[in-house]
This record gives C-alpha cells, sequence and structure tokens, in this order.
C-alpha cells in the first residue's frame, strides 16, 4: 500500500503544495473581527475541497460563531470508522514588522511553506484531506471516514462542545484522529499522549478614578501598575512555584520509573537555548525543562497593559492596569477549579488601596491517552513504517481542549498524530511547516487506516 500511496503522492506533489498555498492566503483569523468574512469564506472553501475529494453529505454548519464543516464517507458498517478533528482558523498575525513575507502571502523558501496557518493547523489539517483523496483514488480506504474541521479552535471553541453534544449519533466513530501537534524531530519521529489544560483569565487592577499628575500625587496614592507587578510578581516563588493556595492540590506527582522513561526521549538543551537565543533556562526547581512543559503546571503573564506608552514621557499615574495571565493544568486539575481558585487569591493579596477585577476566559481540561490500544498501535506502526524508526510516545505543553469533550461526550479516545516541530513557530511571525513534514503526513495517514482496520479486525474478530 506504501508504494502505491508514494507513488500517487509523487504525481501530485506540487498541486497538494498549490492547494494548501490557496486556503493559506485565506485570512481565517478568528480573534479579530475584521476577518470575519475571511473565516466565514475559509468555511466554504474547506467543504469545496472536502466534496472534490471524494466526501459525501459535505455541509458548513453554522454556530452562534464560526461554522464546523462536515463531510465522511461511509463504507460499510462493518467497517471501523475515524473522526478527523482538525481547524480552519489561525491566530492573528501580529506583529506584522517582524515577519520577513507577509502572513498571507504565502512563499516556499528553503523547502519550507512561510504562512500564518502552515502548520497551525491548515497544513496538517489539509494532510488529511489529500491522504483521503489518494485512499479514494487508489481504492484504498479500509475504514468509514468523518470529517469535523472547526473555525474556533485558536479561540477555546466556545461553540464546539454544543455541536458535539447535539450530534452524538451523526459523530459516532472508533477513534478520534487529530494532527494539530509536534514530533520530537524530523529523524525522531513521536506520538502525543498528553496535552496540558488551560485556565486564562483577565485581570483589571483600578486605583484612583482618574489618570492623576505623577508628581502632585505620586507617592500619596497607589499607581495600580506598580500593584499588579507586585501581585504578579508574587504569584511565584523563588522555586517556581506557584503561591496560590491549593493550586498543587490535585496534581499526580509521577513514579521516578515513569520519569526516567520519559527521559529518553532526546532533548539537547544547548540546542534549545540556541534555537531561543537565551543563555539559560528558567522553571521549577527539581524539574527538568522537558518536564517543566509537560508533566507540571504553569502560570504565565501573557500581556500586560496600562497607562502611557505613546511617543516620549507623560508623567502620569494611570487610574487602570490590566494583564491576561494564562495557567497550563496537568492532569486531575479542574480548569474551573482553577480559574476560582486563582480568582479568590488574587483578590485577597490585593492591597485595600485597589480595586481588582477578574474576568475569565476560555479553559480547557488536560488529558493522556493511553499507548495500548488500537489507535496507539495503528499510528505507531503506520509512523514505523515512514520513517523507519518506531515513534516515541510524549506529553507535551500545548492544549487542545475539545480532546477531553471527545471523551467526555463521545466515549472516544484521541490520537494525536502531529508532523510539526516545535521550532516552526507557530502563533509566532514566520510560522513555517516543512514539505518534508507535510509530504510524510500525507502518506503516513493512510497506513494509520490500514493498520487501524486490522487492529480493530483483530480485536473484534477472535
Ligand atoms: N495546535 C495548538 C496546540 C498544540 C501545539 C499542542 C503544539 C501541542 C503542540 C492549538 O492550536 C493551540 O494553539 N491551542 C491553544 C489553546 C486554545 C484554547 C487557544 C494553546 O495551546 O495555547
Ligand atoms: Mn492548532
Ligand atoms: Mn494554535
Amino acid at each position: 500500500m506504501l508504494d502505491t500511496v508514494r507513488t500517487y503522492l509523487d504525481n501530485n506533489k506540487d498541486r497538494f503544495v498549490d492547494e494548501l498555498v490557496e486556503l493559506l492566503k485565506i485570512a481565517s483569523v478568528s480573534a479579530d473581527p475584521k476577518y470575519k468574512a475571511e473565516v466565514f469564506k475559509t468555511a466554504d472553501e474547506i467543504k469545496a475541497r472536502l466534496t472534490e475529494a471524494g466526501a459525501d453529505n459535505v455541509e458548513v454548519c453554522p454556530t452562534k460563531g464560526f461554522p464546523i464543516v462536515y463531510g465522511e464517507k461511509l463504507v460499510s458498517s462493518d467497517l471501523p470508522t475515524v473522526l478527523v478533528y482538525g481547524h480552519y482558523d489561525v491566530q492573528p498575525p501580529d506583529p506584522m514588522d517582524l515577519w520577513d513575507s507577509p502572513p498571507f502571502e504565502p512563499v516556499v523558501k528553503d523547502g519550507k511553506i512561510y504562512a500564518r496557518g502552515a502548520c497551525d493547523d491548515k497544513g496538517q489539517m489539509y494532510m488529511h484531506v489529500k491522504a483521503f483523496e489518494i485512499m479514494m483514488q487508489t481504492d484504498n480506504l479500509p475504514c468509514n471516514v468523518k470529517f469535523m474541521i472547526e473555525g474556533e479552535e485558536e479561540v477555546g471553541s466556545d461553540n464546539l462542545g454544543d455541536f458535539v453534544k447535539a450530534n452524538k449519533e451523526k459523530l459516532a466513530a472508533d477513534v478520534v484522529l487529530i494532527s494539530d501537534t509536534s514530533m520530537i524531530a524530523n529523524d525522531v519521529p513521536s506520538i502525543t499522549v498528553g496535552l496540558r489544560g488551560l485556565s486564562y483569565l483577565e485581570v483589571e487592577v483600578t486605583g484612583p478614578n482618574r489618570d492623576l499628575h505623577s508628581g502632585i500625587y505620586g507617592g500619596a496614592v497607589a499607581n495600580p501598575i506598580n500593584i499588579l507587578c507586585e501581585m504578579i510578581a508574587s504569584l511565584q516563588d523563588e522555586n517556581g512555584h506557584i503561591t496560590i493556595p491549593g493550586f498543587y492540590d490535585k496534581v499526580e506527582e509521577l513514579s521516578d520509573e515513569l520519569r526516567a522513561e520519559m527521559a529518553k526521549a532526546p532533548f539537547d538543551i544547548n540546542e534549545y537555548k540556541k534555537h531561543l537565543d537565551i543563555d539559560d533556562v528558567y522553571g521549577e526547581t527539581g524539574y527538568s525543562s522537558m518536564e517543566r512543559t509537560s508533566i507540571r503546571p504553569t502560570l504565565d503573564v501573557n500581556g500586560i497593559w496600562g497607562g502611557y506608552i505613546g511617543e516620549g514621557a507623560k508623567t502620569v499615574i494611570a487610574s487602570k492596569a490590566y494583564a491576561k495571565i494564562s495557567m497550563r493544568l496537568v492532569p486531575h486539575q479542574k480548569s474551573d477549579e482553577i480559574t476560582q481558585l486563582f480568582s479568590d487569591h488574587f483578590k485577597r493579596i490585593a492591597p485595600k488601596s485597589v480595586k481588582v477585577k477578574v474576568t475569565p476566559h476560555h479553559g480547557g481540561e488536560p488529558v493522556v491517552t493511553p499507548t495500548d490500544f488500537p489507535g496507539y498501535i495503528a499510528a505507531s506502526k503506520a509512523m514505523e513504517d515512514t520513517f523507519n524508526k518506531k515513534p516515541i510516545p510524549v506529553r507535551t505543553g500545548g492544549s487542545i481542549p475539545i480532546v477531553a469533550l471527545f471523551e467526555e461526550v463521545l466515549g472516544l479516545k484521541t490520537i494525536l498524530m502531529g508532523f510539526g516541530l516545535d521550532s516552526d513557530a507557530i502563533h509566532s511571525p514566520n510560522e513555517h511547516y516543512g514539505l518534508f513534514n507535510y509530504y510524510k503526513g500525507i502518506e503516513t495517514i493512510p497506513l494509520f487506516y490500514k493498520y487501524f482496520a486490522d487492529e480493530m479486525k483483530k480485536q473484534g474478530g477472535d
């Protein structure tokens, strides 16, 4: 089967890239209302591509926000069903001036496609559409397949939960397959078996009822920016532990054996530092860099503002200061509970001289998936065939909140078979996706279907 897939891919390589380039030209930024029309246009475009590739009943399903594109190919009720999830929305491109080429004018350079969404997730999602085309055209579709491609992942998938709950029958499947994560390196394939959860909130600190002259009032009235900085600084102690009472209560301490097993995944700290142009890494005492970004919870300020930030100087004490804060969560921590703990703590530590408001944003639960069920075995065999190396199971730091929901609502395990690299600059300027990775994904996916059908037959057959 691999030979047939490779031949088809070879004969259509350039077209596959051209099609992705066209998709990347549409600026489907879900966070910013000014791109609204383009987000909708992208959904229509995905519908057309799925239909062309051979999917049936393709529809653009409206939600309160951006639509979900659904399509399916039901070959036989005797065969297992794969539910493919991906997202067609992308992060805002800012800061624009740091891009070497415009974010929505894709260029192919040094074997990589540069554009917003190239890797996260248009490029990775489109691999599934092209792999499906190959399976249809070469008579090699050994499973039923359902596609669900959403347009609100980057803003918290607010409407996907309702859609999944309302369409349990339609989405019934045996496994969820997602390519929206990264692997260790192009010669070190890996499969993601853990994602962190997320609590995201915004804080507002109010001092005096108006901006004040910093000479007349400075020293006698609380400066909300100073206070906010102190409050934020106090959220972590000198060991990088988060000081919110109860924060670690449910965090699972992993056994030394499991930690030793995880530490076998290759990681070059010097390369890591060099790549980020930093002289040293940072983090919680007692844990390695890899552990800090996978099995440990964290707290980060994502943005902070207030006061005068224009040209030159203005001597002022601002009335208000703001920050956006995210916490990454690990198994057993619950997003709502952590948000509440943060909120209570933040209000408690505020001095009387200011007022504090905490507004929760989206959240998501952490997930860990097993390595001994048909989905994982199939993904592992598929990658082993195409990389000539057995992939390593790894937990990763990012979040895909909907994965926990697939388990809860549909009772389905998810396979996170991503082909990106951490260095692909997702969410950053100059996001890119290697052609090697794009093609590798396209040739690996059909093998996943083959092995998944085999594994399911083994399970049911005897
Ligand atoms: N694809 C990413 C998540 C990801 C990337 C996981 C790389 C593992 C490795 C996804 O699009 C994303 O950015 N998720 C957000 C959360 C969402 C609620 C905005 C994140 O992790 O910040
Ligand atoms: Mn993504
Ligand atoms: Mn993302």
